[in-house]
Order: C-alpha cells, then structure tokens, then sequence
C-alpha cells in the first residue's frame, strides 16, 4: 500500500508518520510538506533512515507538483494534515490560511480524482463546530452539532470540510473526515498552550493564561488521534464524519497548574493576559460513533497523557531549545507583547 501524508513534519502529522511507518513496514508512507514556521525535519529524524519512509518538500497548493507526485507514487490512500493550525496567528494573518487550508485541500483531492484512490481523508477539528457555554456541561458535540465558527482558522478548516462533503456527493470521491478535540504530546510546537506553558515554566518565565483561564478544552493525548486514523481510513465507512475525543474536559488555568506542580515550579510564574478576541469558552466532543462503530477509544488518561508529555520535553531539550531558540522569539514578542502591557 502506497499511503500519503501530508504535513508530516507538524505536530500530529509527525507523530502519524511515525506511528504508520514503524506499524505497516511493507507499506511506503510517503510525506508531504512544505516547512513552513511549523514543520520542522527534526521531528522526522528518527524514521527518516526507514525504507518504507519517504519525504517531498512541496507545499499541497502547488498543484503541478502535487499532481506529479501522485503520478509517480500512485497512492491508495491520501490523508490531509497539512494545515496552518494556530488560532492566533490566524487573528493576525488570515489568508494563508484560505489558501493553505482550503485551496490546498481542493488541490489534494483533485489529485485523487485525477490519479484514483481508495481512500482520501480529511483531518479536522471540533473548532468547526464553534463553542459551547461554560455552565452548561450537559451539552456535547456530535457529527450532526451545527457548523458555526469563530475564528479565521476554524472557518478555513470548515469550508475544507464542505469542500470534502462536496467533492464526495458530486464527484464521488471515496472519503471520509475526522474532528478531532486538541492534542497533546511529544514534538508539540511550543506556541500551543501546553508545550509553550512547559517550556516557559522549564525555563522560569512567565506563563501567559488569556482572560481569567476559565475556558475549557477536551485534551487527547496525540498517539490515541494516530490510532483513531489509522482505524478510520481502513474501516470507516466511505462519506462518514468521525469526532475524536479524550473524555478529558479542562480549564486552562487547571493544566498550568498541573504543569507547575508536576515541575516543581511556583504559580507565581502565571500571568492573566488579555483575552484572545472571540476566544471560544467551551469544546466538548462526544465520540460515541467512532466508539460503538469502530471499537475505539482513547487508551491514555490526560493524567498519564501529561506525565508522558512532560517527560518529553524534559528528554528531548534540544528538538524545542532550536525552535524557541530562533525566529520564534520574535513571534513571541510580537504576539504577546501587547497583551503583556494592556491586561
Ligand atoms: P502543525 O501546525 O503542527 O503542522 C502543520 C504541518 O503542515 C507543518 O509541518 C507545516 O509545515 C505543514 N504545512 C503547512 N502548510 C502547508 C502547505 N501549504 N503545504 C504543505 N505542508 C504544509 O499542525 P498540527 O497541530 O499537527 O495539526 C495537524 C492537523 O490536525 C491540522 O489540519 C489541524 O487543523 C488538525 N487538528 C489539530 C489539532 C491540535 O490540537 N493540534 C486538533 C484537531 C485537529
Ligand atoms: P491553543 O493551544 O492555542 O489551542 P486552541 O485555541 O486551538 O484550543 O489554546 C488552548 C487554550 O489555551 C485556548 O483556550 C487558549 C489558551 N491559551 C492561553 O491561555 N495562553 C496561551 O499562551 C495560549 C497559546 C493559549
């Protein structure tokens, strides 16, 4: 089996290149990525002398390239991370995520249709479904939860999805989606919530919590969002929607403080910043079909999930020393040098 995937040297593509090539050795998993601020070839160093590993720098938007790699590898599967995926940077700079996103989610499965496939799949996120309140924790979201979104990122990743649903009605083309809650776990980049906040309480410097830190996330610990694909792309059913979740439903300010406590370092280092604008309260997804339909479930508690984390960033300084280390200082400064002065 010939299987691509793009945006494999991110965060979760990362950990799903891994995973797959060291799990399926008689099939070639073949990365696509253009390495831009996010995509980093450091994550890929330990599978890179595999022989069923293969890597193309190529952005998914350059079509003539994309087109040909399709000729030359002749996928059975094609699955789509290649994404900008930070919400904030989004605020700053909408366009390329239109254009990455969107556009180049259309490019892919025109090459699926172009070239044949058994199977594209689209990776997405419980953003597309907007926010729930806070004081109503009864409320979850299903696959059949309303599209409303609130940031430039979770329209982007939406209209890719309705772009999907379009191409497998009209064209039909064999596909499926995936809506997965946030991940958490090694080779995270440290402009996230948890590896920034490990990485700054590491390095003793203030840890920015937006707003009060009341809003809630549900966290997966990202090997469990690998084996979710993975069992999707091979048994989902062709057209299907599939939510990831980590039963694992936490207030910001709850995380830093399990971040600080499990490093031994003082609260004193949090600092209430001001609030990122539209910032969604409350995600909350339900997983019960991929549960009951495909027998999955998260196997990691968050409890676990972190510990593991932590361990990581403390065994592997050198992979987020080199990020924080470079241009991203600069991000930092630029992205929170105002919320800094104007709580
Ligand atoms: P990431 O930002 O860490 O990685 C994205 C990767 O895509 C990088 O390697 C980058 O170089 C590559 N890329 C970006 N634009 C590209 C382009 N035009 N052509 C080729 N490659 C390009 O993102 P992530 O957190 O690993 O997220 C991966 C996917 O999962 C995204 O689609 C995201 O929307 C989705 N998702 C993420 C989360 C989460 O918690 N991080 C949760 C649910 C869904
Ligand atoms: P993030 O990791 O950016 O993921 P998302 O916005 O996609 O959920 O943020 C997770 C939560 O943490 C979100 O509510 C925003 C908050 N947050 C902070 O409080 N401080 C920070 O520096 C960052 C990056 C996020």
């Amino acid at each position: 089996m010939n299987i691509i995937v793009t945006g494999g040297a991110g965060f979760i593509g990362g950990n799903f290149m891994h995973y797959m090539v060291n799990k399926y050795p008689n099939d070639n998993i073949i990365c696509i990525d253009s390495l831009t601020y996010a995509g980093n070839m450091e994550t890929l160093e330990p599978i890179k002398d595999k022989k069923n590993y293969k890597f193309y720098k190529v952005d998914i938007t350059d079509r003539k390239s994309i087109y040909e790699i399709f000729e030359k590898e002749k996928p059975d599967y094609c699955i789509n991370f290649a994404a900008e995926s930070h919400v904030d940077r989004s605020l700053e700079n909408p366009e390329i995520f239109l254009k990455t996103n969107i556009l180049g989610t259309q490019v892919l499965m025109d090459a699926c249709r172009k070239y044949g496939i058994k199977r594209y799949h689209q990776v997405s996120t419980d953003e597309v479904y907007g926010d729930l309140p806070l004081e109503r924790p009864d409320l979850q979201f299903d696959e059949t939860y309303p599209i409303k979104t609130s940031s430039p990122y979770s329209a982007s990743k939406a209209s890719a999805d309705l772009l999907v649903m379009a191409y497998h009605r009209t064209f039909k083309l064999p596909c499926t989606i995936s809506r997965c809650s946030n991940n958490y776990g090694p080779y995270h980049f440290p402009e996230k919530l948890i590896p920034l906040m490990i990485s700054r309480a590491l390095n003793n410097e203030k840890l920015p919590v937006y707003g009060e830190g009341k809003n809630v996330r549900d966290w997966l610990y990202v090997e469990d969002h690998c084996r979710a694909i993975d069992m999707i792309v091979r048994d989902g059913k062709d057209g299907e929607v599939y939510n990831i979740g980590g039963h694992a439903e936490k207030a910001n300010i709850d995380i830093v403080k399990i971040i600080l406590k499990k490093l031994d370092k003082p609260e004193s280092l949090i600092e209430f910043v001001k609030d990122r604008p539209g910032h969604d309260l409350r995600y909350a997804m339900n997983p019960a079909k991929i549960e009951k339909e495909l027998g999955w479930k998260p196997s990691v508690t968050f409890e676990q999930g972190i510990d593991k984390t932590i361990d990581w960033y403390l065994n592997n300084k050198p992979w987020w020393e080199h990020i924080i280390s470079g241009e991203y200082q600069n991000y930092f400064d630029k992205m929170y040098g105002y919320r800094m002065d104007k709580k």
